[in-house]
């Protein structure tokens, strides 16, 4: 395979399901017990808005957007396949997200697990800082953190794309 890889939308519902097998088999939804009916549900969510990256037709990872509700600008999921992790797939991922929400939004939003200690590396090292702490949140014994990058308050970043 020669090919180079492109982020683009999820094509349909194979690819959803090969997501939703992905992040079924890793953590950190195994601790956090989201099997793949679960994962496969909040996937096909007319509210998530998903990326894959793919190489010809392999999916190596993809990231689901929710830009909807309160804290507009939230990546829900990213995952990258077990081979293909620590060669900058989901860095990749992650910059496609934020080009993409910060042109709407100045907020782009994570919650990590506080046992996922190379994905909270992963997303200090991308600028994200830490919002606070969500106690026993999705599982009993464990926090989520909840992490922003943002590009601006919310009435600055409206003045800018709305000038009077
Ligand atoms: C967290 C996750 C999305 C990161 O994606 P990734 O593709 O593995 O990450 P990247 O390769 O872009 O960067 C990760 C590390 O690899 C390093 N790296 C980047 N490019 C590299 C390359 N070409 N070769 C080797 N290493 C590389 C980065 O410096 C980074 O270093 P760090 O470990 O010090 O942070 C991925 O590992 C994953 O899916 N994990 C399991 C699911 C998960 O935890 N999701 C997050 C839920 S909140």
């Amino acid at each position: 395979m020669t090919s180079e890889m492109i982020i683009r939308p999820i094509a349909g519902p194979s690819e959803i399901e090969s997501c939703a097998r992905m992040m079924a088999a890793s953590e950190p939804w195994v601790t956090l017990q989201r099997d793949y009916a679960a994962l496969l549900r909040n996937l096909s969510s007319p509210e998530r808005e998903i990326h894959v990256a793919v190489r010809g037709d392999e999916v190596l990872g993809f990231i689901g957007l929710n830009l909807h509700g309160g804290f507009v600008g939230y990546v829900q999921s990213i995952c990258v396949a077990p081979q293909w992790r620590s060669r900058a797939v989901g860095r990749k991922l992650v910059a496609f997200a934020e080009e993409r929400v910060f042109r709407e939004h100045p907020n782009l939003f994570i919650c990590v697990s506080s046992f996922n200690v190379d994905a909270q590396r992963f997303y200090r090292n991308l600028g994200y800082e830490v919002v606070g702490e969500l106690k026993n949140f999705l599982v009993d014994g464990h926090s989520e953190i909840l992490l922003r990058k943002t590009i601006g308050s919310l009435t600055e970043f409206r003045k800018k794309r709305t000038p009077v």
